[in-house]
């Protein structure tokens, strides 16, 4: 079964290009995590002014990865990028706790956006190898993900400096992707 699926899977996605886009708050790590998605290392990073994109190859797929930055003032610029988007990366820095509420805010205002209907959502609850750090069950409640209904939605713990949790939410993203896919193109 998981052969014929793995083959299926080949086949739809040859030559096909996912598109995911990664947001968060700033400093949440999402420049970490594309770069140590990419590259295996992890890289100096300042505040991203703009955006990074990389192509980042997983189990036959293509992902074109869209890392925008977080600051405030530049947040007004994401919607830009939601055209086309499959899978949502939603970065959350499991230390910030005076932040959470506002990464609540940012989510829910952009799960409203009618371009942004059909994309899976993934959270990356990261920064995990730090001390005191909220945990999944924790932030899972604090960003109200048990409200988002008709969604489908995963929170996967990650540490973006060991890698620790990235391919196993990248894993849920990329069968979630294919899933709608088959289901909307069979
Ligand atoms: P903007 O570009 O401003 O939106 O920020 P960003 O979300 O891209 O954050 P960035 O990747 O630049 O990371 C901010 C800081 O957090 C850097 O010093 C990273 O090394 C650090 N960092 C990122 N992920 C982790 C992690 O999982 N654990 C720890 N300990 N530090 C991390
Ligand atoms: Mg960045």
């Amino acid at each position: 079964m998981g052969a014929v699926i793995s083959r299926l899977r080949k086949r739809l996605f040859q030559n096909r290009e996912v598109r995911i886009l990664m947001l968060g708050l700033d400093a949440s790590g999402k420049t970490t995590i594309l770069y140590k998605l990419k590259l295996g290392e992890i890289v100096m990073t300042v505040p991203t002014i703009g955006f990074n994109v990389e192509t980042v190859e997983y189990k036959n797929m293509s992902c074109s990865v869209w890392d925008v930055g977080g600051q405030d003032k530049i947040r007004p610029l994401w919607r830009h990028y939601f055209q086309n988007t499959q899978g949502l990366v939603f970065v959350v820095d499991s230390v910030d706790r005076g932040r959470i509420c506002e990464a609540r805010n940012e989510l829910h205002r952009i799960l409203s956006e009618a371009e942004l209907r059909n994309a899976a959502v993934l959270v990356f609850a990261n920064k995990q190898d730090l001390p005191h750090s909220m945990t999944v069950s924790e932030i899972t409640t604090k960003l109200g993900l048990h409200t988002l209904s008709q969604r489908r939605w995963y929170i996967q713990g990650t540490s973006a400096t060991s890698g620790q949790g990235l391919y196993e939410g990248f894993d849920w993203l990329c069968n979630n992707i294919w899933l709608c896919n088959s289901i909307t193109n069979p």
